[in-house]
């Protein structure tokens, strides 16, 4: 914990989270298919390249989130009365302060809470925000949302937000539960926004994942990398091809890392030995497309509704605003 004035770090993570990794990434690559967490692409080298796949060409997530928030952010403050923000996620773009400036706008900004999983990320952001809006506590949670929120505390004139697409994670059956464990964090009337990639032309999908400059390529080789700094393994990042293509069925990119020759991989840390022939793969990211219909699907019993639904005119991304609604719940 470091506290500086109004802007402090709690990591609730702790070192236990460090000694789960090893049992964790032994789990994923004992699954079928075999699979790595894809949390584990956001070391510094991993989120800056993250950074450099929101400014490509093909990559229109972000920007068309960012138009479309830029365009309704005092709308979605206002249906909230929102005095508290509380982000899901690294609290470093340009999305958080769009939402703050409504905020201040409309005269209530009190505090702001970024929950992220990696603490540097979160430390610069934390002191970024603290600096440019004084009028507000702000105040960094280290964990991973997928395990729950400790330490981002009771609500009351919350909005919580979730930016980027980021919900596309989680497998779909563990949405309802995810947003369920969200509803927990709000009182009655409060909001979670949350953006939503949207099902949309195939071709316009697999580029968005294959962009001709690469990065998206060693974005996903950067994995192998973690696990080589952290577990002690020792892949060769060069002897895997990057695989990336839409699952219509189940309505995801899947991200995958493909052997090119037959190798072997040690992984103390996990206490796994791999053995792989050409061409065996390595699932590393399910990205999951939603409607409006199909996000409305897993609403019921979570304890929110849907408030309001703010798509861009080409029906890429959209913003939706889920409303704590205890009437909702069960
Ligand atoms: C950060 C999960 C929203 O799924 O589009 C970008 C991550 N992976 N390119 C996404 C990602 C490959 C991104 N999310």
């Amino acid at each position: 914990m470091t506290c500086q004035g109004k802007v402090s770090i709690n990591d609730t993570s702790g070192a236990e989270a460090g000694a789960d990794m090893g049992a964790e990434v032994r789990a994923a690559l004992a699954g079928d298919p075999p699979s790595l967490p894809c949390k584990y692409f956001y070391d510094d080298r991993g989120s800056r390249l993250f950074q450099e796949i929101t400014r490509l060409p093909e990559y229109y997530q972000t920007r068309t989130e960012e138009s479309v928030l830029e365009r309704v952010a005092d709308e979605v403050v206002a249906a909230v009365g929102a005095r508290e923000l509380v982000e899901l996620g690294s609290g470093s773009g340009r999305k958080i302060r769009l939402l703050l400036d409504a905020m201040a706008r409309a005269g209530h900004l009190e505090r702001c809470v970024l929950f992220d999983i990696n603490e540097r990320d979160l430390e610069q952001s934390v002191r970024a925000l603290g600096r440019d809006y004084p009028q507000a506590r702000v105040r960094g949670v280290v964990g991973d949302f997928t395990q729950g929120f400790a330490g981002v505390g009771p609500g009351g004139g919350r909005i919580a937000a979730l930016f980027g697409g980021t919900i596309g994670n989680l497998h779909p059956r563990d949405v309802p539960a995810f947003l369920a464990r969200v509803a927990d964090l709000l009182e009655e009337g409060d909001g979670f926004l949350v953006g939503i990639d949207l099902v949309k032309d195939k071709r316009v999908l697999e580029a968005a994942y294959n962009d001709a400059a690469g990065v998206t390529a060693r974005f996903n080789r950067n994995i192998l990398q973690v696990m080589n700094d952290r577990l002690g393994a020792d892949f060769d990042p060069s002897a895997f091809d990057h695989v990336a293509f839409y699952d219509e069925q189940n309505a995801w990119i899947e991200m995958r890392l493909r052997a090119r020759r037959a190798q072997g991989v040690r992984i103390p840390g996990a206490g796994v030995d791999l053995r792989l022939a050409p061409g065996d793969e390595i699932r590393t990211e399910i990205s999951c497309k939603y409607s409006r219909a199909s996000l409305e699907a897993k609403l019921p019993g979570t304890g929110l509704r849907l408030g309001q639904w703010h798509a861009d005119q080409a029906n890429r991304f959209a913003l939706a605003l889920l409303v704590r609604d205890p009437e909702a719940r069960r």
